[in-house]
């Protein structure tokens, strides 16, 4: 594929994107704010089917982890612990003609401006924390930071949890919530940005056993992705070399995606050892280590972290889901998207706008939207408003036509297949329930 049709894939993205009401640019009507968007109606609704199927799975649908929803401003003292205010930087350089700014380790040819061929500045450390003021007082003895993980908040936490649900190891902490990063070099739309959400899960275990359960989650979470109904030969593992691997890190792999921009991160899963722990028990002066009543044994335990970022999986499905199909003199555009992650389940046609059809299809809105999104469309023909629901994900769409008021059935058309059946009402809320259920892995 050149790069031009890549670029042009995005595009379309983008502009379906804020055509339909997935995304918008933040503040658009002040000229926008770099690498800062809003999700529309469509968007917040696949954004919380995407949070719903990854805490089904991994809260839910398990017996051996807990949720948690901890604040967005912490301690301050806790990210010296973690490392983040001595490590948490990228290094930093500046054309000096074009003042254009990189990220030192993306740049082809050290010293030499991509942009321009012009002078690059000596590296910088540049720090990724964003700093606010808690309080009345701007001076440094009030300075907090935006997490940067979310992790850190389940650390914290863990006694708390771990006595408060009498967990037993291995038991593991689940968290979805936002996250931020003064990124030098944000870009390819919600793909690295500043303000993100992340779904995060802290497998704490024995020393020892460590290296299993890392096994162990990294197949889970692949097969997350695959349950997505992403394209599995467009997913891989990335091992981190030494010089890839944070600084909390003894191994880790990430689960990366081939987007039409390069093959990148969609989660990481690391070993994290007993670093945070023993760090947080070192700066808080607070004993978090735990005792292991059948062999009595006291230890730190070490963590399995599965960090996989929200507006990155609905990115990559959108992407992955997009198809455009020449039919009937015409451009049909489908998003193939997994119907439990779909926005809206399932729309409702009354055929013609007499004859009673409205208010049966009324009626069969009224009666699904107690579970699911689903959407009344009345205006066009009925196969322009097909393609609009195709446009959007929409698995199903149901028609209400002359035979529905005789013998109380109505046809439903299949996204994918195209295929039309026709089914009772009755028959109706059993069939959408089997197909958008959120699938367990
Ligand atoms: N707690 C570990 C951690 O935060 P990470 O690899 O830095 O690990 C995990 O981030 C995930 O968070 C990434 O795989 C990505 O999906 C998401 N993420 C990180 N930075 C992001 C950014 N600037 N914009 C959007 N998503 C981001």
């Amino acid at each position: 594929m050149s790069a031009n049709m890549e670029s042009t894939i995005m595009e379309k993205i983008v502009s379906l994107c804020k055509r339909k009401g997935f995304i918008f640019q933040s503040s658009e009507i002040y000229g926008g704010i770099t690498s800062c968007y809003d999700y529309g109606p469509l968007g917040v609704e696949m954004k919380k089917n995407i949070k719903d199927y990854w805490w089904k799975n991994m809260v839910q649908y398990r017996s051996d982890i807990e949720g948690l929803d901890a604040a967005i401003l912490m301690h301050p003292r806790v990210w010296e612990a973690s490392g983040h205010i001595a490590g948490f930087t990228d290094p930093l350089v500046d054309c000096k003609k074009c003042k254009h700014r990189f990220r030192a380790d993306q740049v082809d040819t050290p010293g030499v401006c991509p942009d321009c061929g012009g002078e690059l500045t000596a590296e910088r450390q540049f720090n990724l924390m964003f700093k606010t003021f808690m309080g009345p007082v701007e001076d440094a003895a009030a300075i907090v930071y935006l997490r940067p993980e979310t992790a850190q908040g389940i650390y914290v936490n863990f006694l708390n949890v771990q006595q408060a649900a009498r967990r037993k190891i291995p038991f593991g902490i689940a968290q979805i919530g936002k996250a931020f990063r003064n990124e030098i070099t944000p870009g390819n739309f919600t793909f690295r940005t500043r303000e993100f959400e992340q779904m995060e899960m802290q497998f704490f275990v024995k020393p020892g056993t460590d290296k299993e359960w890392f096994e162990y989650w990294k197949e889970r979470r692949i097969q997350w992705y695959y349950k997505l109904g992403i394209d599995k030969d467009k997913l891989r593992f990335h091992q981190h070399n030494e010089k890839e691997l944070a600084h909390y890190a003894t191994a880790a792999y990430d689960i990366e995606y081939q987007f039409p921009f390069g093959t990148m991160e969609l989660e990481g899963i690391h070993n994290r050892t007993d670093f945070d722990l023993t760090k947080h028990k070192e700066y808080s002066g607070k004993e978090l280590s735990y005792f292991e009543e059948a062999t009595k044994e006291r230890f730190i335990p070490y963590i399995i972290e599965t960090s996989a970022g929200c507006d990155r999986t609905l990115l990559t499905t959108l992407i992955d889901s997009y198809e455009e199909q020449e039919l009937d003199n015409d451009t049909r555009i489908v998003l193939h998207l997994a119907p439990h992650i779909a926005p809206i389940k399932a729309a409702v046609f009354p055929l013609v706008k007499r004859d009673g059809m409205p208010e049966l299809a009324h009626k069969i809105v009224d009666s699904l939207r107690l579970n699911y999104m689903v959407f009344y469309d009345e205006s066009g023909a009925v196969g322009r408003r097909y393609r609009r629901q195709d446009e959007v994900g929409t698995p199903f769409c149901i028609t209400v036509d002359s035979q529905s008021l005789d013998d109380q059935t109505v046809t439903i058309r299949d996204r994918d297949t195209m295929q039309q059946d026709r089914i009772s009402l009755d028959k109706i809320a059993q069939y959408i329930a089997e197909k958008v259920a959120v699938p367990q892995i």
